[in-house]
């Protein structure tokens, strides 16, 4: 029994084969297992000779299992080595990176231009009261201008004041001016909604506000910052900007500002001045709402613009059509997405 046992051990050719011979041998009801359990019933004096014999044959049944599995290993292992290789000229597997949305990006550097002119960022909540979205601006219940805003209005809460999605950063201009007081100089970017969608317009898209409270500040300081603003964010000395007349209910005089454009390489970029295109809302705050946030606008004035970060980081970065802005489509996110 012992020597073929032996022999199998030796012959097993893999190692589920192998732990099948230490079972059948050494396992719960194999015969060396059996054996050990006939000394019990053994005189003394036969014990002692059976004793050692039958330990003898176990050990070799183990030692034979362990020198069997470690050849099977070896083996292995040879296979492997001899089969299996890295290739180390072949390129590293990528791996995917984040990058910073194109909205995110002009936020940043709209951010990072102002504050080199001392102009701290301001925050709201999109979700805004009628009192801050419309009335504190100088648009009462009943004025018309409410109407070309497209609100959307919230479910009544109870409270009896009526909440909307913010349709304009302007609101940020009262809650600056409230919780800072003056003098005061911030930029507000954020989200803002209206009801409208096609290429140019998505239900959601970004603003930026900007607002200079102080003493004796004029309307020559606003084009001085716009200017400045412009030519730092188009990144070209030869920006041009036209004021014209124009209305909104939280500026007085008001003024929209038009930047040059010119043809380069077939496509319209911003600067020279081969035609105009409106880029942004601006005037002089009115002293309504200089007084609804909390100030004496017999002491304090300054000016207010407003504009669309969506529509800058188109012009500057040429995309055409808004809604891809908010798609969420990772051809279009890689294309235009910046590095961290
Ligand atoms: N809130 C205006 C808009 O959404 C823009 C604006 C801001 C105009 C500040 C003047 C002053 O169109």
């Amino acid at each position: 029994d012992l020597d073929a046992t032996l022999q199998r051990i030796a012959a097993a050719s893999d190692l589920t084969t192998l732990d099948a011979e230490r079972v059948a041998a050494l396992g719960k009801s194999g015969w060396v297992t059996a054996l050990l359990k006939t000394l019990g019933q053994m005189s003394p004096e036969e014990r002692q000779v059976r004793g050692p014999e039958i330990q003898g044959q176990r050990a070799a049944v183990a030692d034979a299992i362990e020198a069997r599995k470690t050849a099977l290993e070896t083996a292995e292992l040879e296979r492997k080595l001899a089969t299996e290789r890295v290739d180390l000229s072949l390129p590293a597997a990528e791996t995917p990176r984040g990058s910073i949305h194109p909205v995110s990006q002009v936020m940043d550097e709209l951010a990072e231009i102002f504050a080199d002119l001392g102009f701290a960022v301001a925050e709201g909540p999109e979700i805004e009261s009628d009192w801050y979205n419309f009335t504190a601006l100088n648009m009462p219940e009943t004025h018309p201008a409410r109407a070309m805003h497209d609100t959307f209005y919230l479910e009544p809460d109870g409270s009896g004041e009526t909440r909307v999605l913010r349709t304009h950063t302007s609101p940020v201009q009262i809650r600056a001016m409230q919780k800072h007081g003056a003098p005061i100089r911030v930029i507000a970017p954020g989200r803002v909604y209206r009801s409208d969608s096609d290429a140019t317009h998505t239900p959601m898209f970004h603003q930026v506000e900007g607002l200079v409270i102080d003493r004796n500040i004029t309307m020559g300081h606003l084009k001085w910052t716009l200017e400045t603003f412009l030519k730092a964010f188009f990144e070209r000395d030869d920006i041009a900007i036209r004021l014209r007349p124009s209305y909104f209910p939280f500026t007085e005089p008001s003024a929209e500002v038009d930047v040059g454009w010119s043809m380069e390489n077939g496509r319209r970029v911003v600067g020279g001045s081969e035609g105009w295109m409106e880029v942004l809302g601006s005037g002089m705050v009115h002293p309504k709402v200089i007084a609804a946030a909390g100030l004496d606008p017999d002491e304090w004035q300054g000016f207010a613009f407003g504009t669309g970060i969506d529509r800058l980081a188109m012009l500057k970065y040429g995309m055409n059509d808004l809604r891809q802005f908010f798609d969420g489509d990772l051809r279009w996110l890689k294309h235009y997405g910046f590095n961290a």
